[in-house]
């Protein structure tokens, strides 16, 4: 029941002057000068306690944001010895398997094995040019710690403590064994360094925050090791290692959610290329089901497949590096890949737009 001045419009007629409880409550709502003083304190109480409440609720998520976000490198200076003394000729195996170069050769000249960085790699919120990981002194990481360069690979983390973009794919990467990455280092180490300073990344501001990209980690990235599978062979295991852990296959041919994660439901099912131009095609069954292990092996070797079409894109790339591997690496991956469940290629994958490329090499 409400007042009855509330209930006349705001006019009142019976209660003018009036000291009955439900009165002197509606006046205080049209004129909190009239209140008596312990209600106005109430009041003044219940409001602070309300204004605290979502200060410390804002201030709680706030801290826990920062907590949940905060960067960690899966090395620390006890792992240097872990990470030393890496055989280069294991590692150029890793640096291939892992595409490396297809990102940080720099663009322009033809040595792959020129690691200046500097390509501009189109994302759907800006441009990112990866950095000269070559071992030049300055211009690259030629004066990192085998620790600070197996946490960048590996978690995502710069030597200062930042976070990288998941579009270097370390999300992968992390489920490297730790011998490789070591291999890995030894690899790099022995390059030649290229003088270079790419310039920065094109992204809009609220992009640079890379704190942010802690908060995706929380929700997107698993760095645990491949899940034991010992029903599998060991050739389905190397070619399990090889496509998840090192060649990123499913970076390219998976659809992404809004916050451009791949969908873990769809994976292989094809999706949009991440560079923006056209689309990667699903490889699972459902799609190629009757290519063979040695077509898909002969795709990764000569860029042919079955149809006698070459692939092109940024799969000519993919094929360049692999193409490096032992035929038995090439084998293993042919082999994880007919594995794979069969899966509707989603929408976005259906219109295969690249122009077709009828003689590669
Ligand atoms: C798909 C492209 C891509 C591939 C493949 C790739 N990277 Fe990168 N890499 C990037 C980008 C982009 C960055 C910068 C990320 C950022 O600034 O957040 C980066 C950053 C790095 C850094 C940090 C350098 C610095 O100065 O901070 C290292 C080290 C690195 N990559 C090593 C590697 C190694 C080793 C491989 C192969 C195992 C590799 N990357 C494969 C795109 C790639
Ligand atoms: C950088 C993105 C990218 C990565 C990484 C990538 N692919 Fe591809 N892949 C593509 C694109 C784009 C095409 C389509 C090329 C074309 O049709 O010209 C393709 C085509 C293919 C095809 C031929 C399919 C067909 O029907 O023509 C196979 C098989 C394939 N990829 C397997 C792999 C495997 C295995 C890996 C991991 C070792 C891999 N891809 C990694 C982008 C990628």
């Amino acid at each position: 029941m409400g007042p009855v001045g509330a209930r006349t419009g705001g006019r009142t007629f019976a209660h003018d002057g009036c000291s009955c409880p439900e009165w002197r409550r509606a006046g205080a709502e049209r004129n909190p000068a009239r209140l008596r003083a312990p209600d106005r304190l109430a009041i003044l109480i219940r409001r602070a306690i309300i204004v605290f409440g979502l200060a410390l609720a804002g201030a709680g998520a706030g801290i826990a944001g920062w907590v949940l976000s905060a960067p960690k490198p899966a090395f620390s200076a006890a792992d240097e010895s872990r990470l030393s003394g890496g055989d280069p000729q294991k590692g150029k195996l890793v640096f291939d398997a892992g595409q490396c170069a297809s990102c940080h050769t720099s663009p322009g000249q033809p040595d792959r094995l020129r690691l200046g960085g500097g390509m501009a790699l189109a994302t759907p919120v800006g441009t990112l040019r990866p950095p000269n990981i070559s071992p030049h002194p300055t211009d690259g990481i030629g004066g990192w710690s085998p620790v600070e360069v197996a946490n960048a690979v590996m978690s995502g983390v710069s030597p200062s403590g930042q976070h990288y973009y998941p579009a270097f794919p370390y999300t992968n990467y992390a489920r490297m064994e730790v011998a490789d990455m070591r291999d890995l280092v030894a690899y790099l180490r022995a390059l030649p360094p290229v003088e270079r300073r790419p310039s920065p990344h094109d992204l809009p501001l609220l992009f640079t925050i890379r704190r942010g990209v802690g908060l995706w980690k929380v929700l997107f990235f698993d760095p645990s090791p491949l899940p034991a599978e010992p029903s599998r062979g060991e050739e389905w295991q190397r070619g399990r290692y090889l496509v998840e852990a090192l060649g990123h296959c499913a970076e390219c041919h998976s659809p992404r959610n809004l916050a451009y994660a791949v969908k873990a439901d769809q994976r292989f099912a094809g999706g949009l290329n991440p560079e923006q131009a056209g689309s990667a095609p699903n490889i699972t069954r459902d799609r190629i089901g009757s290519w063979s292990k040695a077509d898909i092996a002969e795709v990764l070797t000569s860029g042919r497949t079955p149809d006698l079409r070459y692939v092109g894109a940024t799969m000519a790339d993919v094929v360049t590096n692999i193409a490096q591997l032992p035929a038995s690496d090439r084998a293993a991956i042919a082999v994880y890949i007919k594995s794979l469940p069969a899966i509707p290629t989603p929408d976005e994958a259906k219109h295969h737009r690249f122009p077709q490329v009828s003689e590669r090499r």
